[in-house]
């Protein structure tokens, strides 16, 4: 389903949500009450419970996760034209590329892709989420935007005391919950980034998974998808309007929620190998790495912990 963002039947969704008056909703749409007793049809089909008065509509209960809900949120984030919501897809990651200042939500992916080439398993009950943004940014500060992404994430997460791996995997209780992955798109003067978010919020983390993977529904069986999704596209929102300005406050909330600093770590880059303490993340977003009074700089790589 397509649902491009300045869609009025969005607005009109909002007027069911507080129960607005009929004759209101076709006098502030100038559209028929036969057109509106339509869309209320439509949202049954998706799942919707519309209850009819006499006087106006009203949604009594929402699927999880809720497409129209998903879509406003969707304003939230700068610079996205368009929301496209699958059932199934391949990769929202794939689908994002070859589309242009859209945003992507799959309730599955048959080929959900993570970092290095890895899968990432995509079962129903997750958000499998990707935004394609027109950033105009050079090649070098996509470091930066990952870890802007990996703050949001995290961030949506706070009540569950979630904390950031670098460069950007969201751990709770010392596991995964969240992945991302960053892929630009563009050339060195239009550039495109898309960015691709996993959360495992009710999916069942596979047996092979469950010592480094969570699942929110573990921990929160009342989750709801449609809640999650929409603080993570309020929080990515906030700090892409920041985004680069005021990169400086990102950096500083996101050492904040570091999960990483201070750990003894092991940071794979292709076939090269840096081990030593974790000391901190530099104003490029790069980690830096101290051992035996030296220091070393890694801009991205596989992080690992030793002493865990
Ligand atoms: C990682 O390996 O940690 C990154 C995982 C990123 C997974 C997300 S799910 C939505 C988007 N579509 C993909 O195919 N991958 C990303």
């Amino acid at each position: 389903m397509k649902v491009p963002l300045n869609d009025r039947r969005l607005e009109i969704y909002r007027e069911f949500t507080r129960g607005a008056r009929i004759d209101e909703i076709t006098e502030k749409y100038r559209i028929s009450r036969i057109s509106v007793w339509k869309f209320s049809k439509k949202l049954e089909e998706l799942g919707y419970v519309v209850e009819r008065g006499r006087k106006g509509y009203r949604t009594a209960e929402k699927p999880d996760p809720s497409p129209f809900d998903m879509a406003l949120s969707v304003k939230e984030i700068p610079g996205i034209d368009e929301f496209y919501y699958f059932h199934e897809i391949d990769s929202t990651n794939r689908f994002a590329k070859e589309n242009e200042r859209c945003a992507v939500f799959a309730e599955r992916q048959t080929e959900g892709r993570g970092r290095v080439g890895r899968r990432w398993e995509s079962e129903k009950g997750g958000i499998y989420f990707s935004v394609s943004l027109d950033l105009n940014i050079p090649v070098s500060d996509i470091p930066k935007i990952t870890l802007t992404g990996g703050l949001a994430a995290c961030k949506s997460l706070e009540k569950y005391d979630a904390k950031i791996k670098w460069p950007n995997d969201v751990l709770v209780d010392g596991k995964k919950v969240c992945g991302i992955l960053s892929q630009f798109a563009g050339e060195e003067l239009s550039s495109k980034i898309i960015m691709g978010l996993g959360i495992n919020v009710r999916n069942r983390i596979p047996d092979y998974l469950r010592n480094r993977a969570i699942s929110l529904v573990e921990i929160d069986p009342d989750v709801r998808i449609t809640d999650i999704f929409s603080s993570l596209c309020k929080n990515l929102g906030t700090y892409l309007k920041m985004f680069p300005k005021r990169w400086d406050r990102i950096l500083q909330e996101w050492k904040r929620l570091s999960d990483t600093i201070g750990r003894q770590v092991e940071v794979t880059v292709g076939n090269q190998r840096f081990e030593g303490v974790a000391a901190d993340i530099d104003h490029d977003g790069g980690l830096v790495i101290e051992r035996g009074g030296e220091t070393v700089k890694v801009i991205s790589g596989e992080c690992f912990y030793t002493n865990y």
